[in-house]
C-alpha cells in the first residue's frame, strides 16, 4: 500500500473549486520525485497558508468567550455531532432557545434568534473549517480516542470571534497521524491505533 513518504509535509495548495484530483497526483509524483531532498520549510515557504486565520464576522455576534468560556458551556452541549459521526456541526436554533427565551429576550443580537426560531428559518452562520471535498475525515475517530477539540482547533473557549488556528494541510493530519503512530499518549499505549499513514484512509 503507498504511504506517505516521511518527508511529504503538507507540501499542497489547498483545492480551488472544480479541480481535479487527477491533476493533482501528478504534482504529488512531482514532489515526490524531486522536492522532497530539500526539505519541508523550504516548501511551505513558497505556498499560501491555505485558510489559517479566517476569521469571517458572523451574522449573530455570539461569542465563545462568553458561552464555553465565561459560562462554561460543554463544546458538546452545542456540538452534539462531534462523538457521533463526521460532522460536529452547528447547533440549531431551538439550542439557543434554550436559554434565550428567557435570557435578554430584548438584546438585538437575541431578537435575531427569536425571529429565525418564529419563522423557521436557520440562522446562516459563516462555515470556517473546511476540507476539500476528496479528503475524508470523521469528528467521531478522533474525539472518541481523546483527541482534543482544542489539539485541533485551538483555545475556542478564548475567542470572541473563531479564527481557523491551523491549516488542515495534509502534513499537518499526517504529522499529528505519525506521532500517535510512532509516540501514543499513555491512555492509548497499548491499543491499536488506527492513525492512517496510507493514501487510501484519507482519500477513498
Ligand atoms: C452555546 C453553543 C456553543 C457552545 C457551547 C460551543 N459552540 Fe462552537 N459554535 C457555536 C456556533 C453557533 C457556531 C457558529 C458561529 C461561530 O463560528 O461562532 C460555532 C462554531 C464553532 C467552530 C467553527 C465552525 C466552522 O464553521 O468551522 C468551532 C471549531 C467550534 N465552534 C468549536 C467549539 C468548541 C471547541 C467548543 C468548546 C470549547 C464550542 N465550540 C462550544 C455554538 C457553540
Ligand atoms: C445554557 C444557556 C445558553 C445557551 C444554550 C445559549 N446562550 Fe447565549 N447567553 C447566555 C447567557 C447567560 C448570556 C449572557 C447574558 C447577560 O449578558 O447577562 C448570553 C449572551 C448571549 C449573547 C449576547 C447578548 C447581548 O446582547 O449581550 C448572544 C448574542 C448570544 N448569547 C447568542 C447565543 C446563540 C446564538 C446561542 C445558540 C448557538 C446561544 N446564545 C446559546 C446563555 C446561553
Ligand atoms: C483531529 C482534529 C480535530 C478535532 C480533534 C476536532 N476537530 Fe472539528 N474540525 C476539524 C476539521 C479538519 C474540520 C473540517 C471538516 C470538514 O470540512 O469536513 C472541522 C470542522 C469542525 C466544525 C465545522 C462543522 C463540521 O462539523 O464540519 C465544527 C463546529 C467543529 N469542527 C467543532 C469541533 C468540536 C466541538 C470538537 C471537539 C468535540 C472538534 N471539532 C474536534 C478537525 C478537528
Ligand atoms: C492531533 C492529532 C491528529 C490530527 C491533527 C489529525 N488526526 Fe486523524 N487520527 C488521529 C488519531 C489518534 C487517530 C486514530 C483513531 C483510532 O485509532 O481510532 C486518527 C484517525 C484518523 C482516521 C481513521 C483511520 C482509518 O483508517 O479509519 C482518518 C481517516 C483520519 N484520522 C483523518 C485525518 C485527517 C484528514 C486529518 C487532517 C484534516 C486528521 N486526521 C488530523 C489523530 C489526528
Ligand atoms: C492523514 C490524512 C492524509 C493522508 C494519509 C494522505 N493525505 Fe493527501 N491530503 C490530505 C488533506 C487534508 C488534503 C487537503 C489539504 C492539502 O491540500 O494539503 C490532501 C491533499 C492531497 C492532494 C491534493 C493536493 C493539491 O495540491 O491540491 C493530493 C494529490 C494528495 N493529498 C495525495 C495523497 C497521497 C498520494 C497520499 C499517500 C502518499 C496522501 N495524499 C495521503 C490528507 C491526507
Amino acid at each position: 500500500m503507498m504511504q506517505v513518504p516521511p518527508h511529504l509535509c503538507g507540501a499542497h495548495r489547498r483545492r480551488q473549486a472544480g479541480g481535479s484530483l487527477r491533476g493533482a497526483w501528478i504534482a504529488v509524483a512531482a514532489i515526490c520525485g524531486g522536492l522532497l531532498a530539500t526539505g519541508c520549510d523550504q516548501i511551505d515557504a513558497q505556498l499560501p497558508e491555505y485558510h489559517k486565520g479566517y476569521q469571517p464576522v458572523q451574522p449573530i455576534a455570539y461569542s465563545h468567550r462568553l458561552h464555553a468560556g465565561d459560562l462554561g458551556i460543554e463544546c458538546k452541549y452545542c456540538h452534539f455531532g462531534a462523538e457521533q459521526g463526521k460532522h460536529a456541526g452547528v447547533p440549531p436554533v431551538n439550542v439557543c432557545m434554550n436559554c434565550h427565551k428567557l435570557v435578554k429576550p430584548d438584546s438585538p443580537e437575541i431578537k435575531k434568534i427569536h425571529e429565525a426560531y418564529k419563522s423557521g428559518a436557520s440562522i446562516e452562520w459563516v462555515r470556517i473549517h473546511k476540507l476539500p471535498d476528496y479528503v475524508s475525515f470523521d469528528h467521531s475517530r478522533h474525539v472518541n480516542r481523546g483527541v482534543a477539540c482544542q489539539t485541533c482547533h485551538g483555545p475556542i473557549q478564548e475567542m470572541e470571534v473563531v479564527k481557523q488556528q491551523n491549516t488542515l494541510a495534509m502534513g499537518w493530519c499526517v504529522n499529528c497521524h505519525r506521532e500517535y503512530t510512532d509516540n501514543p499518549p499513555a491512555h492509548l499505549a497499548h491499543k491499536k491505533i488506527n492513525a492512517s499513514l496510507d493514501c487510501s484512509g484519507c482519500h477513498h
